[in-house]
Order: structure tokens, then C-alpha cells, then sequence
């Protein structure tokens, strides 16, 4: 089955102030590039091909001017504006043609991941209702929090709760059948006012079409909502670069191995480059 996928790029970047006063919070550096390629690396590392990019007003120019329609990277990216952040689950609302009713995979633009993404490729495969994971942190209660009895099977799900009733995080990184456009339509406003993604999994739940993966120690999740994410996001890619002589979400890279695009296309597109170190990589990896 053919699976879409939404990058949400908006919401107000508050916690990044003043860094965010200009430009949006994806468009910050972690560390060699900007942010949104990391999540856009992920989708494409799973087969994804046809790709909506969700932002506010003011900043889904710059993310056209940056990606553009995909093509040196042998996809389909397409725009759309938020116009207020109303909310995670109004990525289905926005994105509603564009789903159609093919399967989507929703990942937030300041999710990091970085590992084998075979569990990825897995759930995307298997996804019958909705897919979310779960994921160990110490901090739970700064993200919705999945609770399980003692089979593993999901007993509550709570968006950041102040006692957590767990310690797994679901990261911002989900999987819908294209029933999720109506479900997100027919959803009322939490207490933040916000339309809450936690409310779709919760409707999946109901309906016994919710499935819940655990992600292990072997992937690494970083989310960049604060500086203090930012410069550890930044230090771990840097670290990992530095070491293993490989770039992390390098988009040329990632399209020639995936086979989105030909030797040639890629050739073509590197030569294009501004002269920097991203290019020497990128000229390294066809030699
Ligand atoms: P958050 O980190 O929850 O919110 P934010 O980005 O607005 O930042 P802050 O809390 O500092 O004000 O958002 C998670 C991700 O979802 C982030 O990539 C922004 C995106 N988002 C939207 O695009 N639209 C929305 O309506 C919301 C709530 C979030």
C-alpha cells in the first residue's frame, strides 16, 4: 500500500525565543543542517515519496525556497499553510486531499531519530488502524504518556500528564489508515484548546485499531523543542559524523541509496552546490 507522509512544521517555537523570532524552529541548525531534514531523512529512509510539508503563514515560503518540489531527491513535496497552531491533529484537516484515503505517517519537524529503522519500515507495513510508539525517557511528563498492564496492552494514554503514569513518551512519529481525516474532523478541542493527536489515539484505542511499538535502546529520539535539546541534538549528530566519516540525513545521499534518484541525477544535482563541506561529502559518496 502506498503511504503518504506530513512533516508538521509549524506551532509557535515559544521555548526557542528569540531564535525564534525570525525564523521558524525547523529551520534551525542541528549542527551541518537544518532541522526539517532530519525528519524528512526518516520519511524517506521508510519509502516514502510523496511528502506534505505543514507550516504557518509566515514561514512555509522559506521551506518551498529550501526543498523545492523534491525532484533532485526524486519526490513529491507539497505545501500547506496552518494558519493558527490549532493543534497536532490538524495535520489530517490540512492534509485532508492530499490523503486522500491512502495510509499517512505523520512525523513532528523537531523529531530526531537516528538508528536502523527497520521498526519503521515494520509498523508501516503491519499498520491496520494506527501505529504510535513508545518509547523510554525520564522526562515522560513533557509528552503524551502510554500506560500498559501487564500484557502490554495499552491501558491509558495521556498528554503530558503531571503524574506520568509511566515512563514511555510517545515521539512524535505516528502511522494512520486514511479513516484518521475523518476522526480528526469530528475531534473538539482539548484544554488547551488545541486539537490533541492524543484524542486520535485514543478513538483508535476505542475502536481496538491502535498498536502501540516499543522502540528500544538501539534509536536514538531527540526531540529540539528547547536551547538545551538543541545544542545536545546538535553535540550527538556532530559526535556521530565526526566519528564514522558518514553525514546523518544527507537528502542527496539518502535519495541515490533508496533509489529515488539515478548516479546521474545525483551527479547532476551535486555539481550544483555551493562550494562547502556538505558537497565534498556529497562528491565522496560517488567515489
Ligand atoms: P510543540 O513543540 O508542542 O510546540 P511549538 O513548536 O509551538 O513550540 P513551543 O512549545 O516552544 O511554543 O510542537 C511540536 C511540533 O508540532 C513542532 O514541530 C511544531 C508542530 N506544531 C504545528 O506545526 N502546529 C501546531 O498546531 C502545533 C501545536 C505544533
Amino acid at each position: 500500500m502506498q503511504t503518504k507522509g506530513i512533516i508538521l512544521a509549524g506551532g509557535s517555537g515559544t521555548r526557542l525565543y528569540p531564535m525564534t523570532a525570525v525564523f521558524s524552529k525547523q529551520l534551525q541548525p542541528i549542527y551541518d543542517k537544518p532541522m526539517i531534514y532530519y525528519p524528512m531523512a526518516i520519511l524517506m529512509l521508510a519509502g516514502i515519496q510523496d511528502i506534505l510539508v505543514i507550516s504557518t503563514p509566515e514561514d512555509t515560503p522559506n521551506y518551498e525556497k529550501l526543498l523545492g518540489e523534491g525532484t533532485k531527491w526524486g519526490i513529491n513535496l507539497s505545501y500547506k499553510v496552518q494558519t493558527n497552531p490549532g493543534g497536532i491533529a490538524e495535520a489530517f484537516i490540512y492534509g485532508d486531499e492530499f490523503i486522500g484515503n491512502k495510509q499517512v505517517c505523520l512525523i513532528l519537524g523537531d523529531n530526531i531519530f537516528y538508528g536502523k529503522l527497520d521498526f519503521l519500515r515494520k509498523a508501516i507495513e503491519n499498520n491496520t488502524g494506527g501505529t504510535i510508539f513508545g518509547y523510554s525517557v525520564n522526562n515522560p511528563s513533557s509528552y503524551g504518556v502510554v500506560e500498559f498492564n501487564e500484557n502490554w496492552e495499552v491501558i491509558s494514554i495521556e498528554e503530558k500528564p503531571k503524574q506520568p503514569k509511566s515512563k514511555y513518551a510517545i515521539p512524535g512519529l505516528y502511522i494512520f489508515t486514511g479513516d484518521v481525516v475523518g476522526i480528526a474532523k469530528n475531534l473538539k478541542p482539548g484544554p488547551r484548546g488545541e486539537l490533541e493527536i492524543t484524542d486520535v489515539q485514543l478513538e483508535y484505542l476505542k475502536r481496538k485499531k491502535l498498536k502501540v511499538e516499543l522502540i528500544g535502546r538501539g534509536i536514538a529520539w531527540l526531540d529540539t523543542g528547547t536551547p538545551e535539546n538543541l545544542i545536545e541534538a546538535s553535540t550527538f549528530i556532530h559526535a556521530i559524523e565526526k566519528r564514522q566519516g558518514r553525514k546523518i540525513a544527507c537528502l542527496e545521499e539518502i535519495a541515490l541509496e533508496m533509489n529515488f534518484i539515478s548516479r546521474e541525477k545525483f551527479i547532476e544535482t551535486v555539481i550544483q552546490l555551493p562550494n562547502c563541506s556538505y558537497k565534498d561529502y556529497c562528491l565522496d559518496v560517488i567515489k
